[in-house]
């Protein structure tokens, strides 16, 4: 088994927070990340994929295409955007990193196996110290 990761990045906004609280109590909860005005984050977003090596032609998989796929199924829809209202499978989803890391999984995955690789991990950093990591359960 051999494991092989592609990094990208991409901006986008957000806001966490919950309905029924005020702004002030949202605050209290959520921090700066309940910003009624939203805010940015540039995201940086590891995608790491598994399968049998094959010697003979020496790939698991082209990178240029695991990045086409990443890009085309998750950059695209999420680049400058705002994660709250504008991205289909953030819909009714909050936008923590622990949830787009599962959500961007879940996309991620058929694709990945219609290559004959099985994905391994997402991890994402929302900011240079924090990162999340989602192995599919
Ligand atoms: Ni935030």
């Amino acid at each position: 088994m051999i494991y092989i990761t592609r990094k990208e990045n991409f901006n986008a906004a957000h806001r966490i927070y919950l309905k029924e609280l005020s702004d002030e109590d949202n605050y209290i909860h959520f921090g700066a990340c309940s910003n009624p005005n939203w805010h940015g984050h540039n995201y940086t977003l590891f995608v790491t994929v598994k399968g049998n090596f094959n010697s003979d032609n020496g790939y698991l998989m082209d990178l240029k295409k695991l990045s086409r796929i990443i890009k085309t199924f998750v950059i695209e829809k999420v680049d400058h955007k705002n994660l709250n209202l504008e991205v289909d499978f953030m819909k009714n989803i909050q936008p923590s990193s622990e949830n787009i890391a599962i959500a961007v999984f879940n996309v991620l995955k058929p694709e990945l196996e219609k290559e004959g690789v099985q994905l391994h991990v997402i991890k994402l950093y929302e900011t240079e110290n924090n990162f999340v990591e989602y192995f599919g359960e």
